[in-house]
């Protein structure tokens, strides 16, 4: 009987692409995707650390899939992702419902893996972290029905900001060959996928070393040239490694998107300084000011970390000011958490948890109303959609402009997957809502 396996996906869109990439590995050794974990004889989970709410939900997670191991004795029940790169073989006295334990640069072995545990009887650690990324499957179908796609071209980080484990659990940087990216996108458009979301920690220091030695500029450029591939975005870029030509592929490459996610972290220099980010504030606001000049369509959004020890009010004013100055189309903020083993972990200084709860709220109220501005300021205007799928809430379908907000609008004979001109009427700070003008 074919094995059926499923895979728990929690953290970031880098993740989600790793839960893709392992699927279509199992799918082409012989095992079949469910909707539920109850149904699967294999059941990986796939894991964040990043801040300490969400490895904290990594563990409940685990938790509970280790409850239908123990009425499934032969459920094979794996762990994946940062959680497991970063707690390796420990994570099996925590949870001996475990199996494997496995990194994020072991994906493509998954089948042999899984092999050694059923034919072997043992638990497997597969934690090596300094190799190539695992090379890409393309055999077409996976795809099929959907829209949109995320490639990983590069993983890892070499820049160690003091608050971050990513570079311990991810690994050094390694950039995957641009051919192999070419192709992995050229199958993607040919399985009707129109919009690709290229993924790295900080894409703008891709570089394929073989060859010419291609930067992330030269990869957006052959990616321009792709039948059917309408739309491409990417994330996450650094702004200290932000080229000029970056910032003029927004005016030249046709299908890149009008959208930058571009963390600052901070606003105040001597906070970004003990963040270790490489860039003043000076230096930011002038990367925006080019950024919009190139493109003045341009959305712009951001993280934030309140509350990073040594964080006094004048610094977290600076980070209210900078918000106020350059008004963020969104921003995503978190409140600082110790991650085992940064350089941040061992500072003194540290925030209490009422005063960084008290720093966000101020800071998450402020932005609500930028949001709302801005959404406001759409209404009446005529913006391309493509569309995704039915929206939320009610029977209306929802896609994305070019800027990356989420539109509403009701059905019109439209089919998934093309690109209409909606006319926007109402919104609030979530949502917007339109009505469709015309067909193309
Ligand atoms: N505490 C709080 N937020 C963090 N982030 C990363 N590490 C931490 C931490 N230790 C945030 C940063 C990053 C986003 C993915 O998560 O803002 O850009
Ligand atoms: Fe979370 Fe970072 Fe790991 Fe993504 S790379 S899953 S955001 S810790």
């Amino acid at each position: 009987m074919l094995k059926r396996f499923y895979v728990a996906t929690m953290g970031c869109q880098m993740n989600e692409y790793n839960s893709d990439h392992l699927s279509r590995y199992l799918i082409r050794a012989g095992y079949l995707p469910v909707e539920t974990p109850e149904s699967a004889d294999v059941i990986m989970i796939n894991t964040c650390s990043v801040r300490d709410k969400a490895e904290q939900k990594a563990y409940s997670l685990i938790g509970r899939m280790a409850r239908l191991k123990r009425k499934k004795q032969d459920l094979i029940l794996g762990l994946m992702g940062c959680v497991a790169q970063q707690e390796g073989a420990k994570l099996f006295k925590r949870f001996s419902e475990l199996d494997l334990v496995m990194g994020p640069r072991q994906i493509h072995r998954i089948a042999e893996w899984i092999e050694r545990i059923e034919h072997h009887h043992e638990k497997v650690t597969a934690l090596e972290i300094d190799l190539q990324p695992s090379p890409a499957v393309t055999e077409p179908g996976y795809f099929n029905g959907r829209i949109k796609a995320f490639v990983t071209i590069m993983e890892g980080c070499n820049n160690f900001c003091s608050y971050c484990i990513v570079p311990y659990v991810r690994g050094r940087e390694a950039s995957r060959p641009h051919m192999e990216i070419v192709q992995e996108v050229k199958s993607l458009a040919a399985q009707g996928i129109r919009e690709v979301s290229l993924l790295g920690q900080n894409v703008n220091s891709y570089r394929d070393l073989q060859g010419v030695g291609l930067d992330f500029p030269g990869l957006l450029k052959k990616l321009e040239k792709i039948p059917g591939l309408w739309r491409v975005r990417f994330t996450t870029s650094h702004p200290k490694d932000l080229s000029d030509e970056l910032i003029s592929c927004f005016k030249h490459v046709k299908n890149l998107c009008p959208h930058i996610h571009l963390p600052v972290q901070a606003g105040s220099n001597s906070i970004l300084d003990l963040m270790n980010r490489g860039y003043t504030r000076e230096k930011y606001f002038e990367l925006i000011s080019k950024l919009r000049e190139a493109r003045p369509d341009l959305a712009i959004t951001s993280d934030i970390i309140v509350g990073f020890p040594g964080e006094t009010e004048q610094d977290f004013h600076l980070t209210m000011d900078l918000i106020k100055k350059i008004e963020f189309d969104n921003l995503f903020s978190f409140q600082y958490s110790d991650r085992k083993g940064t350089k941040a972990e061992k500072m003194g200084g540290k925030i209490t948890d009422t005063e960084k709860s008290a720093r966000l709220s101020l800071l998450q109220d402020f932005q609500k109303q930028i949001t709302l501005k801005k959404n406001k300021a759409l209404e009446g205007k005529q913006v391309e959609i493509l569309i995704e799928g039915q929206s939320k809430k009610g029977n209306q379908l929802s896609g994305r402009a070019p800027d990356n907000r989420l539109i509403n609008f009701s059905p019109n004979n439209n089919e998934l997957g093309t690109i209409v001109n909606v006319l926007i009427k109402r919104s609030d700070i979530n949502s917007l809502w339109g009505e469709i003008i015309r067909q193309e």
